[in-house]
């Protein structure tokens, strides 16, 4: 199998994101720490590993001379009181421990486990003295025993303090290097939080935005460039998609009530004309392109000033179904969970009431429910009518399309409801779709984030 570096390099990214955490704070600090602590304990592994070798390694060279010198003064002068002499001063002065004895020293041994020093002693020994020796590191008390055949039937035993061959303890440096660390780190999270909060409101405007609610002005004055930058295309953006919705809506309400007039004008000369059954159909035409265009004219004004609010979404569905009570429908309602949401209330009551004439005017039966999950509430309008195939259900939004082509005012209106249903959802940053009821008829469910 042949690996393409390309590839492997964008699954390790893959993985990466998957395992690393979500926020970009987190992962922030990751990118500024990670490398921060590899950096900090490569450091230290070099200082210690090459710088404290090389340190360890001449104090070892030095101690060997000492011994060197004590061997040579005890071969010059081996009487006992210049032993005693060469052993006090070897105390005071080179903070050794000498002690002679008869003998031999044991066949050479490798120290017992591994120590940096007792290699670098080993070492020094075996460059420097020339003598047989033997080398003991298990004696304990931050000691190393050393015993040297000085001459024949005279062995030297020398113990020796690590402190003579190491440079001494790395405890306070460890200490200032974590605490300079900590003290950087603490830093760093305190700067990475400022540079983050302005790309968390905006994010929470974004959000606010996509679901239809006012989102009030903001300016950055802090931050970096960048996010400056995003805040104020946001911040035009938002102008703009305000603007053309605006303008939409008024031109929409501009075409309809200008046509208006000539309708108007069309039916008096239709009235006029004497009756046939082409003007029967004239004047057919004429209502219904009157009745589309109320239906227009009240989309239009629905899409209006209203604002969001928090509401009781089980409040505006019973009052819904109370509505179509009135006319001897049957309507069940029923919800799960918290329904206070955040909505424009008339326009979703507008929205269910679409829904649900629609299903009373298909069906004998309707019944609605809603339901709360994590990140959105979802209602569902039943029926127990024909339904609709569900090629069509893409179809059947679009505006004034009608499955029943008589146009037949008992059997449908303009061809609207769906269509300003959808819309409403979508501006909350929702959705309607349609789906198979298990009433036998059509389940229209609507989503809305909350
Ligand atoms: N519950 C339903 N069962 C079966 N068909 C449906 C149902 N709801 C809608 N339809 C079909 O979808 C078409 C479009 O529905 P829509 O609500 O958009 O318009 P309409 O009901 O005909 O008119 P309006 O709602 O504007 O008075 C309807 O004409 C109908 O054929
Ligand atoms: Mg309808």
């Amino acid at each position: 199998m042949r690996l393409d570096p390309r590839e492997l390099f964008e699954s390790v990214a893959i993985w990466a994101d998957r395992h690393s955490p979500q926020t970009l704070f987190a992962r922030a600090l990751i990118i500024i720490v990670v490398p921060m602590l590899l950096l900090q304990a490569l450091s230290a592994w070099w200082f210690y590993s090459q710088r404290g070798d090389n340190v360890t390694n001449r104090l070892a060279l030095l101690l060997v001379r000492d011994l060197r010198l004590l061997i040579a003064l005890r071969s010059e002068f081996p009487d006992d009181t210049h032993r005693f002499w060469i052993i006090n001063h070897a105390r005071t002065d080179l903070l050794l421990s000498v002690r002679f004895r008869g003998g031999i020293v044991p066949p050479f041994q490798s120290p017992a486990y591994f120590d940096i020093v007792a290699r670098e002693v080993q070492g020094a020994l075996d460059a420097d003295l020339r003598k047989p020796y033997f080398l003991n590191n298990t004696v304990g008390s931050d000691q190393l025993m050393i015993e040297i055949q000085v001459a024949d039937g005279e062995v030297m035993e020398v113990y020796v303090p690590y402190l003579r061959l190491t440079f001494g303890s790395s405890f306070a440096y460890v200490l200032a290097q974590v605490g300079l660390a900590m003290v950087l780190f603490g830093l760093a999270i305190w700067f990475m939080r400022r540079e983050l909060v302005p790309i968390e409101h905006l994010g929470v405007a974004a959000d606010s935005l996509g679901k239809g609610r006012e989102v009030p002005d903001f300016a950055f004055s802090g931050g970096t460039r960048e996010v400056r930058n995003a805040a104020t295309a946001f911040q035009t953006m938002k102008i703009r998609l305000g603007r053309s919705i605006q303008q939409r809506t008024e031109m929409l309400a501009g075409v309809s009530h200008d046509l208006r007039t000539p309708l108007t004008r069309m039916k008096l000369s239709l009235a006029l004309l004497p009756e046939s059954p082409e003007t029967r159909e004239l004047a057919d035409d004429v209502a219904d392109m009157e009745r589309m265009i109320e239906g227009y004219l009240a989309f239009a004004r629905g899409e209006g000033d209203e604002e969001t609010a928090p509401a009781d979404l089980s409040e505006i569905l019973e009052d819904v179904a109370a509505g179509a009570r009135r006319d001897n429908a049957d309507v069940s309602v029923s919800w799960q969970g918290d329904m206070n949401v955040e909505l424009r209330p008339l326009a979703i009551k507008r929205c269910m009431t679409n829904l649900l004439s629609n299903a009373l005017r298909h069906g004998r039966r309707a019944a609605i429910h809603a339901t709360r999950a994590k990140t959105s509430v979802e209602v569902t309008v039943d029926d127990d009518g024909p339904g609709i195939p569900a090629e069509r259900h893409e179809d059947v939004f679009r505006p004034f399309v009608r499955l029943d082509a008589s146009r037949n005012i008992d059997t449908g209106g303009s061809g609207l409801g769906l269509t300003i249903a959808r819309d409403i959802a979508r501006s909350h940053g929702g959705d309607v779709s349609l789906a198979k009821s298990p009433l036998g008829g059509l389940r229209v469910v609507v989503r809305l984030p909350v």
